[in-house]
């Protein structure tokens, strides 16, 4: 069944909680990259213009000692917000209380407000039933548009859904099509890009994805694990050693099932770390013994373009190399770009690093969906159920 959007809902007058997710990067009290507000508009700008009184409110990062609480206002974010909207946005730096209820009784429609970061609050990460029911009785709707908190089971999702209507906003319902679709009904060919520097990060997505996709193509750190199970030459490349085995049986699995699974053919190789020592691209044969590899090489990038044409749902999830040192950034572009080049396709980046790497080398706009969750899109990759999207009320 299909979830309640909210288009359903009925907002005017209507004192409407919305659950963001402005859990923004931020740096010495500024926001650096305000993506996930920009994301969170369409929801809200639908609700002040139908006339809902529209309580917005998030997480910042995680909140244990306290100075924790001085740095993770969201006040700065609620500052953005009324930027971005050309609208005031009252922020009240409360969780609960008189001044936070007072605030909300005060409101007309077509008004907003964010309160205070959901973390300053104990209960929120253990879902604290009381904590959700105060929240709830603060309104008369619910709106979850948090994508990227939706792996996460807290009082201001699943702990507010248990007692309010609730609804999904724009942008958690383009994630459900999108992310949701790859897994439940993707339109195929599917191709999956995973890189990243780990394969135990990404276990539970391959495992999935060799249910689903036609082609897997392997990069990043975590190619070498492979290249190893393979019986391979990585010199002195990123191992993870206790994944090997793994990794063969992924192999045999994907070989099993008839999903086609590749690995890179060359590599940038460096004999450190770093962007300012000698780099050059080899074969996999040839990677020297005392030389690791940083990025997938041109070749690769060719052999992935290939196995790209036709596809008609890509899906990428993880960098190819170390794309932070531009020495060890084209493996990435070279698949930004030819992913980016695909007609007739749905291009998805699951979220995470793979998502900044594309909007940091200005991709942002030649993608179908670039995901705004980062944990979620890989559980969600993993075939699990998110328990924010479960709470959401059926239409
Ligand atoms: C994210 O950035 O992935 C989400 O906002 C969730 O944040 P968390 O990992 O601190 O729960």
């Amino acid at each position: 069944m299909a979830k309640k959007s909210v288009t359903d809902l009925n907002v005017k007058g209507k004192k409407v909680l919305v659950r963001v997710d402005f859990n923004v990067p931020m740096k010495d009290g500024a926001i650096t990259n305000d993506n996930r507000i920009v994301q969170a508009l369409p929801t809200l700008k639908h609700l002040l213009a139908e006339g809902a009184k529209v309580i917005a409110f998030s997480h910042l990062g995680k909140v244990k000692t306290e100075e924790d609480r001085l740095t993770k206002t969201l006040k700065p974010v609620a500052v953005r917000l009324g930027e971005l909207l050309d609208q005031d946005v009252k922020f009240v730096p409360e969780t609960r209380g008189e001044a936070l209820e007072n605030a909300i009784a005060a409101m007309n429609d077509g008004e907003i407000l964010v309160f205070e970061n959901t973390r300053f609050e104990s209960g929120e990460t253990k879902n604290d039933p009381e904590l959700g029911k105060y929240w709830a009785s603060l309104g008369d709707l619910f709106v979850n548009d948090a994508f990227g908190t939706a792996h996460r089971a807290h009082a201001s999702n699943k702990g507010i859904a248990a007692h309010l209507e609730t609804a999904a906003g724009f942008l958690m319902e383009k994630e459900i099509n999108f992310i949701g679709g790859v897994v439940d009904a993707p339109e195929r060919p599917l191709v999956a890009i995973l890189g990243g520097a780990k394969v135990s990060d990404k276990i539970g997505v391959i495992e999935n994805l060799i249910e689903k996709a036609d082609k897997i193509l392997i990069g990043g750190g975590m190619m070498f694990t492979f290249l190893k199970a393979l019986d391979q030459n990585i010199g002195k490349s990123l191992l993870e050693a206790d994944k090997v085995d793994l990794a063969k049986s992924l192999i045999e699995k994907a070989e099993a099932k008839g999903v086609k699974l590749l690995l890179p053919i060359d590599v940038v190789a460096s004999k450190e770390f770093s962007n300012d020592s000698e780099f050059r691209t080899v074969a996999v044969a040839d990677i020297a013994a005392d030389e690791m590899g940083l990025d997938i090489g041109a070749e690769s990038v060719k052999l992935f373009a290939k196995e790209l044409e036709g596809a008609k749902t890509v899906v990428w999830n993880g960098p190819m190399g170390v794309f932070e040192m531009p020495n060890f950034a084209k493996g990435t572009i070279g698949i930004c770009e030819s992913i980016a080049g695909l007609k007739n396709a749905i291009t998805i980046i699951g979220g995470g690093d793979s998502a900044a790497a594309a909007m940091d080398l200005g991709f942002a706009d030649q993608f179908t969906h670039i995901s705004t969750g980062g944990g979620a899109s890989l559980e969600y990759l993993e075939g699990k159920v998110l328990p924010g999207v479960e709470s959401i009320s059926e239409k």
